[in-house]
């Protein structure tokens, strides 16, 4: 049984009951926390459930709901009852099936963003449409060589995507494997950091966005960690911490810095990196995940987020710069946030992070089979904007085709006066090459292409064939229509 969650009291909320007992019954962790509005609050933590047996099977229901916040409430859609939703955590080659109920009052769905898994059939299948009051089960297969990291799941119902998204309905899922037994991850304290931007209100109405926002892409009011305002976290002085950070907000591109000093980047969008990198900047578009670590040592630690400007120009180089952050032409609109701050317990000075027993390392690719280009913007402003390679998405057209076994290599460019993040489903990809010539280690799912600038991936399409989508992960923009199709035979 697992009904209404542990972290935050909920009002409102439609129970959702557990398809407990047996093989696969979910082991559920979570810890309080403080769904507060005050800085200072404890960190809360999302309850996990976890696989047994090979399977994970669970229940969500999608629900508004009113969450506590300064001495009230706000109101949100959510997952079970909280924001972020449950984190799900399963091992490659398990079966996660998920039952989504939709106590809604407008259509929704449901997208696994990352995991290579079927886009058909009750898998990732972003055409199915689960109406108010019905429920859909998901069942997907993640294959025995899934590569462990941090993926996510949120509404994918074309139109409804931001407004739900952005009301919080959105949660972690972690693959793990033999990788994160190694001794220095081990030792390491994990925490799973959903960064999300909700706009604040007691009722539906304060989510109400104007059409400007929409073409902007909808920013919300706070930026909230796992769903509190600038919470703490005590860790021993001496000691490790894991961040695994995942950006789940409609539009907002956070420049993320520590105070204490730089941070080791092991994993991004698709896993663990062949070799770790030390950063001192990280951006994060919405869809992007980072895996870093922090020593901590015997003074206070504060993750700090700044918004990026998305609509800057300069040169041609684009605004928001690349994923592993650098970029000199960022700017910031707002006052930088303490995201989440460590207080340590203890003196010790802050230790050297060791070397990792494992990396992922995936065999380079040479050649490319075949080849695109593709075009996010269109001419002016308004919603003509909104489109790829010039046409707004229709879900009965097919823009790209592709073979199963082959490889694409494919060059997104933009002419828009905006920054737009590329993502594909399904088919994770390398990023070969970027306008502005920074380099960007691992594999990835979602890629920024600046304004005024162009990326290259390589993308084997692999394991899965059937028809899916790529678009900007902007939300508004994909609802808008900046959305198409590809058809892999
Ligand atoms: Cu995270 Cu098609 O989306
Ligand atoms: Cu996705
Ligand atoms: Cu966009």
């Amino acid at each position: 049984m697992f009904g209404v969650l542990g972290a935050g009291t909920v009002t409102a909320v439609a129970a959702s009951c557990g398809l407990g007992g047996g093989k696969g019954s979910p082991t559920a962790s979570g810890s309080g926390g403080d769904y507060s509005s005050a800085a200072g609050a404890m960190l809360p933590t999302p309850q996990e459930l976890r696989s047994s047996n090979g399977l994970l099977e669970l229940e969500l229901a999608a629900a508004p709901v009113m969450l506590p916040w300064n001495g009230g409430e706000r109101y949100a859609l959510a997952y079970n009852g909280s924001v972020p939703g449950p984190t799900l955590r399963v091992r490659p080659g398990d079966t996660l099936r998920v039952r989504l109920r939709n106590s809604l009052d407008q259509p929704t769905n449901l997208h696994t963003h990352g995991l290579h898994v079927s886009p058909e059939g009750d898998s990732d299948n972003v055409s199915v449409m689960v109406d108010p009051g019905g429920y859909h089960t998901y069942d997907y297969q993640i294959p025995a060589n899934h590569p462990a990291g941090l993926f996510w799941y949120h509404p994918h119902h074309h139109g409804q995507v931001a407004p739900q998204l952005a009301a919080g309905m959105a949660g972690a899922i972690v693959v793990s494997d033999a990788a994160d037994d190694d001794p220095v991850l081990r030792s390491a304290t994990e925490r799973i950091l959903v960064l999300s931007d909700p706009k604040v209100g007691s009722d539906a109405g304060a989510l109400a966005v104007s059409t400007a926002e929409r073409q902007q892409g909808r920013q919300g009011d706070v930026v909230l960690v796992n769903g509190a305002y600038e919470p703490v976290v005590t860790a021993a002085a001496g000691s490790v911490e894991r961040w695994r950070i995942l950006n789940a907000g409609a539009s907002r591109f956070y420049r993320l810095t520590t105070s204490g000093g730089p941070m080791t980047l092991i994993g991004s969008d698709q896993g663990l990196l062949e070799a770790p990198v030390v950063v001192t900047v990280l951006v994060l578009t919405p869809g992007q995940r980072a895996d870093v670590l922090v020593p901590i040592g015997a003074t206070p630690v504060s993750l700090t987020a700044d918004t990026i400007d998305r609509t800057m120009s300069m040169g041609g180089m684009g605004g928001a710069g690349m994923g592993m952050g650098g970029g000199g032409s960022t700017t910031t609109s707002t006052a930088p946030v303490a995201v989440l701050t460590v207080n340590p317990t203890g003196s010790s000075p802050a230790p050297t992070i060791g070397r990792l027993s494992v990396a992922q390392v995936r065999p380079s690719i040479t050649t490319a089979d075949g080849h695109r280009s593709i075009a996010f913007g269109g001419m002016g402003m308004g919603n003509g904007e909104f489109v790829i390679d010039g046409r707004s998405f229709d879900a009965n057209r097919i823009d790209a085709t592709a073979h199963l076994g082959s490889t694409e290599e494919w060059t997104i460019t933009n002419n828009s006066m905006m920054d737009h993040p590329f993502h594909i489903h399904v088919w994770p990809f390398k990023v070969m090459s970027r306008s502005d010539g920074s380099p960007d280690p691992g594999w990835r799912d979602t890629v920024n292409v600046p304004t005024g600038g162009s990326v290259t991936i390589r993308m084997p399409i692999t394991d899965f064939g059937g028809t899916t989508v790529y678009h900007c992960h902007i939300v508004d923009h994909e609802d808008l229509g900046m959305m198409a199709t590809i058809q892999v035979t």
